[in-house]
């Protein structure tokens, strides 16, 4: 398997509309454990969107985050070529992924723009390279 190529990074309005995505989606998390309700938008370099929430489990182990049901129902369908996510919470700081999505974005992704926005509108724009500097995957095998 060969690695996702960097993609050219989507424009403003892009990330703005994949971000009002993500909060349409945030409303569907389902966190009565944590009561942090995460939304994300995955975008398709084509202009698809598909969209995910954190699920969690009473076993919390189990729970998982809005970017990986967002990246699992996409490459279920199908779809691959990816350029962007939009990840939305109700924090003071925007929230990044935690390390397990951003390994399993890394793989399944590519180098992504990741913009980062809260409820009260303050955003932070990332490539995934920024966030995973050192990333093991099939070059380290
Ligand atoms: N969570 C996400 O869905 N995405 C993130 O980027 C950070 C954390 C979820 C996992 C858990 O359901 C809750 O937020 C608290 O950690």
């Amino acid at each position: 398997m060969t690695l996702p190529r960097t993609r050219r990074r989507p424009s403003p309005t892009a990330l703005a509309e994949l971000a009002r995505l993500a909060t349409a989606a945030r409303a569907h998390a389902r966190a009565p454990h944590s009561r942090f309700a995460v939304g994300a938008a995955l975008r398709i370099a084509t202009g698809e969107i598909v969209t995910g929430c954190n699920i969690e489990n009473a076993s919390f182990g189990l729970s998982m985050c809005a970017e990986r049901v967002a990246v699992f129902k996409a490459v279920s369908e199908g779809l691959s070529g990816f350029d962007a996510i939009a990840i939305v919470a109700d924090a003071l700081r925007p929230t990044p992924p935690c390390g397990p999505c951003r390994q399993i974005l890394w793989e399944l992704c590519g180098n992504l723009t990741v913009h980062m926005r809260t409820l009260g509108g303050r955003s932070r724009t990332l490539r995934l390279r920024e966030l995973l500097p050192h990333p093991f995957d099939e070059r380290s095998l």
